[in-house]
C-alpha cells in the first residue's frame, strides 16, 4: 500500500493539484452501446456525412495501460491516450509533466483496414490499439452530429476531445454515438481504443477457423441530421402482397409527427402520423407495376420517408421469400440456391478485411458470372453493408449469419446478451436488403440443453424482428458407425424451430470415405422442410497437380471431390440449395501445413490472389446446367 501512496504523492506533486482519490479510483467503464440505447441510423450509408477514412495516428497498448493503472485503478494521466492534450507543448512548458505516449506524433495507418496488414510487426498482434485523428466542424452548425462506425473488431471505446463517449462490443456490426454536445468549433479530436482480444465469453470465442482481423475494418463517418430524424425504417413487400412500412423517429418532434413514404417510380405515396413514441406503421396493396426483385431481375427502387426537416432514403428491392414443404419459394416460385460460401476478405496476397465496392464486385462477380450462382453464404459473421448492397444490385440471394460459432459460453448471460445485440444490429442494418433471404443464428455448435436454450432465444428474436425472411443455422449430423455406406442422420432438436435445414458435411475430406462412395451416401433428414448444404469442401493448393493420383491438396483431388459430392447432392429429394466451402482461400491460424497451407485454409475454388482451380469449373458447369434446366 505504501508504494501506491508514494506514486500518488509523486503525481500530486507533479501536477500541483489535489487528486488523492485518483490512485484509488476504479477505471471508468464507459456505457455500452446497444440497439436499445444507441442511435440506429438505419441506411446511414445513404446519408450525407464526412468520411473520416485516411491516416490515423496509432499507438499499441498491449498491457492496456490506457484503460487501467498498474493496480487496476484509473490509468495514470501519462497513459491516457485519449487525453485532449498537446503532449510536446505540455512537457516543454513544465518538465515535471510526464506523458508516456504522444498520439499526435505517433505513426499513422490508413483506416479502415485491419492492423494485421499495417506493418510486418503488427501481423500477429492481438490486443489493444489506440487510434486518433482530428477533424473540423463549422461554427455554424445545427441539428445533430453522430459518429458512426461500420464495424471495429472487437471492443471499441470512444473519446471525443478527451471526453468519454461510449463503448461497443462486437466486431462485425455498426454502432453510432450522438456527439453533438461534445463538439467544439473548428478542430476536434477523436480517439478510439480497439481491442481485438477474444475471451471465453465473447462472440465468437477465441478459437475459430478464420483470422482475427483486429482493428477498424469499415468506414467511420460523421453524420449530421436535423434534431428530429428517421432513426429506423423498414420498407418491404409482405407475403400477402402488400407494401408495408414501419419507421421510428428520434428527437424532440418525434411524437405525433407527419410522415410520408414515397416511391416515385411507382407513383406510390403513403402518408401518416407517428404515435406518441415516434413510431409509424402503414401498409397498402402493392401497385401492379411493381417489378419484383430476383437474381434474374434485381430491380431496386428509390424510396424516401420524409418527416419534418428530415428525409430518409434507400434503394430497395421488393420480393417475398418463404417455404412450402420442402420448397423454398422466391416470389411464389420454387428456387434452387446455387451458391458458395465467402469470408469477408478481399482478393489479394495481404488482405486487411477492407471491402470496397470494387472488392465486393470482384468476389460476388466470381459467384454470379463465374459460377452461374444466384446465392452466397456470407460466413460466419455480418459482412460489410457494401457486400449486401452489391448483392442487391447484382442479384444474389444472401445467407447472413452471426458468429455464434463452435464453442460459445452457452450458459453465460453476458454472452447471450452480446449475441442477441449482434443479431439485432445485423437485422436492423440489413432488413431493407432484398438480397438477404436467410438469417442464420449459428454454425456447427454442439447440441446441449444450454445451447438449445441459447439458440432458441436467437431464433425467436429473429422472428420478432423480421417476419419476412427465413431462419436457419449450419448444423452437424450424426454419422452411423460401421455402416456399409456413409449414413448420416440430422437429429439436432434445433431443426424443429428452423425454416431451412442446413448441414455442413465434409465426407471424403475429414473422413476416410472413398470419394467413389459419396454418391451412395444415405441421409436421414426431415422430408417436410427444405435442405441446403451450408458447407462441403476440400483443400487444394492452386497449381499443385498430381495427375489424378488422388492426393489430398491436389487440384485433381478437389475437383473429383466436387464431382462426387454433387452426384450425392443430386440424390437428395429435399435438397434446395448449397453453399460449398468456399469461394476463395482465406487466412486461418489453424492451417499450418508448410507444403500446402502456410496459414491459409485452401478450400477455395480460387486462390487468395484469384487464381481459379480445376474444381471451380466443375461447380460452374453444374450450376449452369441447373440454371438452364430452370432448376
Ligand atoms: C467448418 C467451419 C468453417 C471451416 C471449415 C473447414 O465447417 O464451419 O469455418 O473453415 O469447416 O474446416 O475448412
Amino acid at each position: 500500500m505504501r508504494q501506491v501512496r508514494v506514486k500518488a504523492g509523486l503525481i500530486v506533486a507533479a501536477l500541483g493539484c489535489a487528486v488523492p482519490a485518483m490512485a484509488q479510483e476504479a477505471p471508468a467503464v464507459l456505457p455500452l452501446n446497444t440497439v436499445q440505447n444507441g442511435p440506429l441510423l438505419v441506411s446511414a450509408d445513404m446519408r450525407q456525412g464526412t468520411d473520416l477514412s485516411g491516416p490515423w495516428h496509432y499507438s499499441i497498448d498491449p498491457y492496456r495501460a490506457g484503460i487501467a493503472g498498474f493496480h487496476g485503478e484509473m490509468p495514470e494521466r501519462g497513459q491516457q491516450r485519449y487525453a485532449d492534450v498537446d503532449v510536446r507543448k505540455a512537457m516543454a512548458e513544465d518538465n515535471r509533466t510526464l506523458y508516456e505516449f504522444d498520439m499526435a506524433h505517433s505513426p499513422t495507418a490508413a483506416l479502415p483496414g485491419s492492423w494485421l496488414a499495417q506493418t510486418p510487426e503488427m501481423r500477429h498482434y492481438q490486443g489493444l490499439v489506440w487510434y486518433q485523428r482530428t477533424f473540423d466542424v463549422p461554427a455554424q452548425r445545427k441539428g445533430r452530429t453522430f459518429l458512426r462506425f461500420g464495424a471495429a473488431n472487437y471492443t471499441t471505446t470512444v473519446y471525443v476531445n478527451g471526453q468519454p463517449v461510449g463503448r461497443h462490443e462486437g466486431g462485425f456490426t455498426p454502432f453510432a454515438f450522438d456527439v453533438t454536445k461534445l463538439l467544439r468549433d473548428g478542430a476536434n479530436q477523436v480517439t478510439i481504443g480497439v481491442d481485438s482480444q477474444a475471451t471465453a465469453i465473447t462472440v465468437p470465442p477465441p478459437v475459430t477457423d478464420w483470422e482475427n482481423y483486429g482493428g477498424v475494418t469499415r468506414p467511420i463517418r460523421l453524420i449530421t441530421t436535423p434534431d428530429t430524424y428517421v432513426d429506423d425504417a423498414w420498407v418491404r413487400l409482405t407475403r400477402d402482397g402488400r407494401i408495408t412500412v414501419s419507421a421510428h423517429l428520434d428527437g424532440p418532434q418525434a411524437a405525433n409527427s407527419a410522415v410520408r413514404l414515397r416511391i416515385g417510380e411507382l407513383k406510390l405515396e403513403l402518408a401518416g402520423k407517428t404515435d406518441a413514441h415516434g413510431d409509424w406503421r402503414a401498409t397498402m396493396a402493392a401497385p401492379r407495376a411493381l417489378v419484383r426483385w430476383s437474381p434474374e431481375t434485381p430491380r431496386l427502387y428509390d424510396v424516401t420517408i420524409t418527416a419534418g426537416e428530415d428525409t430518409w432514403r434507400d434503394r430497395v428491392g421488393f420480393r417475398t421469400i418463404e417455404t412450402r414443404g420442402a420448397d423454398i419459394l422466391l416470389n411464389g416460385k420454387p428456387v434452387f440456391l446455387r451458391g458458395i460460401s465467402v469470408h469477408e476478405e478481399e482478393i489479394g496476397a495481404n488482405p486487411a478485411r477492407v471491402i470496397t465496392p470494387d472488392a465486393a464486385r470482384a468476389l460476388l462477380g466470381e459467384v454470379k458470372n463465374g459460377l452461374h450462382g444466384n446465392y452466397v453464404r456470407l460466413a460466419h459473421y455480418p459482412h460489410s453493408e457494401v457486400m449486401t448492397r452489391v448483392a442487391d444490385e447484382m442479384g444474389l440471394l444472401v445467407w447472413s449469419e452471426v458468429p455464434v460459432y463452435w464453442m460459445v459460453a452457452w450458459s453465460n448471460p453476458q454472452t447471450l446478451a452480446t449475441a442477441r445485440n449482434m443479431l439485432a444490429e445485423n437485422i436492423l442494418r440489413d432488413r431493407n436488403r432484398a438480397s438477404v433471404a436467410i438469417w442464420s443464428v449459428a454454425n456447427e455448435t454442439p447440441v446441449t440443453d444450454a445451447r438449445n436454450v441459447f439458440l432458441r432465444t436467437l431464433v425467436s428474436d429473429v422472428r420478432r424482428l423480421d417476419d419476412t425472411r427465413l431462419v436457419s443455422a449450419a448444423l452437424l449430423v450424426d454419422r452411423a458407425k460401421d455402416a456399409a455406406v456413409p449414413t448420416m442422420t440430422l437429429a439436432d432438436p434445433l431443426a424443429d424451430v428452423l425454416d431451412v435445414m442446413a448441414i455442413n458435411t465434409y465426407n471424403g475430406w475429414y473422413t476416410s470415405d472413398r470419394l467413389a462412395d459419396l454418391p451412395g451416401s444415405v441421409w436421414h433428414v426431415p422430408a417436410n422442410k427444405p435442405l441446403v448444404f451450408s458447407e462441403f469442401g476440400a483443400d487444394a493448393k492452386a497449381g499443385f497437380h498430381d495427375g489424378g493420383a488422388g492426393q489430398k491438396f491436389s487440384e485433381e483431388f478437389q475437383a473429383e471431390y466436387y464431382r462426387k459430392t454433387l452426384a450425392m447432392a443430386d440424390s437428395l429429394p429435399t435438397l434446395r440449395g448449397m453453399s460449398p466451402w468456399i469461394l476463395k482461400d482465406f487466412r486461418s491460424p489453424r492451417r499450418q501445413n508448410p507444403d500446402f497451407q502456410q496459414g491459409w485454409n485452401r478450400k477455395g475454388l480460387i486462390s487468395e490472389t484469384g487464381q481459379h482451380k480445376m474444381a471451380f469449373d466443375v461447380l460452374a458447369h453444374y450450376y449452369q446446367a441447373k440454371d438452364q434446366a430452370g432448376r
